[in-house]
């Protein structure tokens, strides 16, 4: 702007130093939309995970307009249907698993997307007729492995022959569920048989907790915030707990599975080091897929190993015996269906890890998971180191009871489910004449702070393998140090004196032994 002063030259009026924002506003999911057509090929389409997860995850994404415009999905199992047959089928899924159920309207706009093909994996001569009906090509592929990891190899060596997976063309993608091996031997030969049809970033290796918007936080609040990160090393922080707590069981349709599996294989492999990841990795350099995996990698990489002598006293495996869970009956874990009812498989491991490191070194990790606890819930607690000096008493009131308790150290607590947030423990002056310090908490809730709802992590993850982004999934060095440092453990499981299997009551908190785990650090489980 101009402004004439008297006969003087002209005063140019100066820019204000503080500019507004603009006000366009904040890009919503839409410009996540995929574009580039594409077909996307589910093997064990009449599987659990497809009618749980799969099929109501592509649905909201058609819903919400984010899948491309054309697209398509070819569901493939071994059992004959009918197109109508499926579709009806499918649509029973999507209505108890989806969050909204499918309007008549939607479900027609999606359904004329959806098609069934009978195959029978491992028949090599059947893909003749799966490349037929996928036609010409032109677009991206993403084929969706949900069937026993006994087909992996058979489908991708199928698919290799059939011409469908044109090496190194990164629009022809993998997608494979854990587990990812039962050991370390099997995992090397899996991606040995893996690499030599596919390109590493044609393989993408899902692990639904990195789609979980609680759990990407982890990232956020480290790396987008100054005031913890700096905390957050061996000169601060006491010890980390992480605890992924189940109150369900076998469900009677998981048992078959779990019995070959265990808490071990079932989630410390995937979930729990994920979660050990991302919570003691180094900031990237850039937020790319590159730079984070390789972080993870190093974590892992640090994991102090154990020797076959050290598993009994660094590692409790647990079962459950009939208890109650949430105040209903629960039966044990022997008498489940599908389960040996002599079975010796554990369905809760605890463990101490020491992340040897500049930034982690001597910091006990303490990590948990089972099935039919006391509670559902995930979650990492960071504990502070205490203040040098007490200078305070420590009062715990319930009610008008109040106790004189121990100093309460500060904690930082990442709830990934329920409740999503995050809380910071520390301790406020008591109201009165006294110096007495009382514990209090400061709370972030995701449904208070935001009004949008949590995207399930099945949305995410599908959508990023149709976009081709593959910073959420984990790759093959990843899923192999993970290995390397279990494989011990599996060792001393399975060999001749064999360290105990606890057993705990189900709806408690898991056997007595793993208390112990942390006595020798002072430390307690926070069970709550
Ligand atoms: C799966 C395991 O990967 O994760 C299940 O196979 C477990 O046993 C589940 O129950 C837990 O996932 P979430 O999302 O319910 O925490």
């Amino acid at each position: 702007m101009l402004i004439a002063v008297g006969t003087q030259e002209p005063f140019a009026m100066p820019e204000p130093t503080v500019r507004l924002l603009d006000r366009t506003p904040a890009p919503d999911d839409s410009v996540c939309r995929a574009t580039d057509p594409v077909a996307i090929v589910i093997f064990g389409a009449t599987g659990d995970l497809t009618a749980r997860k799969l099929m109501p995850a592509l649905f909201n994404l058609h819903r919400r307009g984010l899948l491309p415009e054309r697209s398509a999905i070819l569901a493939v199992a071994r059992r004959p249907f009918t197109q109508e047959a499926f579709r009806a089928m499918m649509l029973e899924a999507v209505r108890a698993h989806s969050h909204i159920p499918p309007s008549p309207d939607e479900w027609e706009r999606f359904a004329v997307r959806l098609a069934y093909y009978a195959l029978v994996f491992d028949d090599a001569s059947a893909y003749a007729g799966l490349a037929a009906a996928l036609g010409e090509g032109g677009e991206a592929r993403v084929f969706y492995l949900a069937t026993d990891p006994a087909f992996f190899m058979p489908i991708i060596e199928n698919l290799g022959r059939a011409g469908l997976l044109p090496a190194g063309d990164p629009a022809v993608r993998v997608v494979i569920e854990k587990p990812f091996g039962r050991d370390l031997a099997s995992a090397l030969d899996l991606s040995r048989g893996v690499a030599a049809l596919l390109a590493e970033d044609q393989v993408y290796r899902i692990d639904h907790y990195l789609g979980k918007e609680t759990v990407l936080n982890i990232l956020s609040f480290r790396f987008g915030n100054a005031i913890f990160e700096t905390l957050f090393n061996s000169r601060y922080v006491d010890h980390v707990q992480i605890t992924v707590a189940e109150t369900v069981g076998m469900e009677g349709r998981r048992g078959q599975y779990y019995d070959t599996s265990g808490a071990l294989r079932d989630v410390v492999q995937n979930h729990a080091l994920q979660l050990l990841g991302l919570v003691a990795m180094e900031p990237p350099a850039v937020f790319a897929p590159k730079e984070i995996r390789d972080e993870k990698v190093k974590v892992l990489r640090s994991l102090r190993p154990l020797r076959a002598s050290q598993v009994g006293r660094e590692v409790v495996r647990g079962q459950y015996v009939a208890g109650a869970v949430e105040d209903r009956p629960a039966p044990a874990y022997r008498a489940e269906q599908g389960v040996d009812p002599r079975s010796n498989t554990e369905t809760y491991v605890a463990m101490r890890l020491l992340i040897d490191n500049w930034r982690w070194a001597g910091v006990p990790f303490f990590l948990r998971t089972g099935k039919r606890l006391a509670r559902r819930t995930t979650e990492i607690a960071v504990q502070f180191k205490q203040p040098p000096l007490h200078l305070f008493t420590t009062v715990e009131c319930v009610g008008d009871v109040c106790d004189i308790s121990q100093a309460k150290p500060n904690v930082l607590v990442f709830r990934i489910q329920p409740d999503e947030g995050i809380s910071l423990l520390f301790s406020a002056k008591r109201p009165g004449m006294l110096f007495q310090l009382h514990p209090v908490q400061m709370d972030f809730f995701y449904n208070q702070a935001f009004s949008a709802a949590l995207p399930e992590a099945y949305e995410r993850l599908l959508l990023d393998a149709v976009r081709g982004d593959s910073t959420l999934f984990t790759r093959s060095d990843e899923v192999q140090a993970a290995w390397e440092f279990l494989d011990p453990i599996l060792k001393a499981w399975s060999g001749p004196k064999p360290p105990p299997l606890h057993f705990y009551e189900a709806g408690t908190w898991g056997p007595p032994a793993a208390d112990d785990l942390l006595e020798a650090s002072g430390a307690t489980w926070r069970n709550r």
